[in-house]
């Protein structure tokens, strides 16, 4: 199903947004935990995986041998090696089969599970790709909907020292649908920038 809708409580920090929306490369961004959109043998790939694993060094892939791997819906942790994040998070999206084959549930865990990960470190700031709307083929307007919406329950329902979640747009086009998604939480957690 689809995500709680949030109450807009928890959404600010000293009268800022926890949750923004930031168009560039994900790598370039300070931030301690840093999101990848991985596949289920953490083997490395292109898109926003590759970008990851060539700013972090060949010891990010040698690090997720040693895992081995990660089923869909769930998320694994590494350190950051050559990145100036210390962690990162090797998320494990939804291939979309055309919406009834429980993605939106799959990729909420994906959010959930980084976020619980990030927390068990008392990591202050996270950064997220628009996981499975790339190669996975996830239509990018639902991707963005579970995403906020599940960032933004999750921080309603958890005490966190997390101060600052970025989503992470990569293009022109995936900035405006996540700045509407954001937009349309309860209690605003926008602008973004
Ligand atoms: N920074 C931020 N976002 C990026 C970057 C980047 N440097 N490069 C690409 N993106 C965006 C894409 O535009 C897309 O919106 O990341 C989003 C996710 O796209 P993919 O990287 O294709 O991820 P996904 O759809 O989850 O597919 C995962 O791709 O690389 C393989 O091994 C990986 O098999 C797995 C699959």
């Amino acid at each position: 199903g689809a995500p709680v809708a949030a109450k807009g409580r928890n959404l600010m920090v000293e009268g800022r947004p926890r949750l923004v929306a930031v168009e560039g490369d994900i790598t370039r961004l300070d931030v301690e935990v840093l999101v990848t959109a991985a596949n289920s043998r953490l083997a490395g790939g292109g898109g926003v995986d590759g970008a990851v694993h060539r700013a972090a060094g060949p010891e990010l892939l040698a690090a997720c041998r040693d895992i081995g791997g990660c089923p869909t819906g769930e998320a694994r942790i590494t350190p950051g090696f050559k990145l100036e994040a210390r962690y990162v998070v090797h998320a494990v999206g939804p291939v979309w089969r055309g919406g009834h084959a429980g993605e939106a549930e799959l990729l909420a865990g994906c959010y959930r599970h980084a976020l619980d990960l990030a927390r068990a470190r008392d990591a202050a700031s996270i950064a997220f790709p628009a996981i499975s709307t790339g190669i996975y083929g996830y239509p990018l307007g639902a991707a963005a909907a579970v995403a906020v919406g599940t960032v933004a329950a999750y921080l309603e329902a958890n005490e966190t020292r997390m101060e600052r979640v970025v989503f992470s747009c990569f293009g022109r086009e995936v900035h405006e649908v996540y700045a509407n998604a954001l937009a349309a939480l309860p209690g605003r957690a926008g602008p973004s920038i």
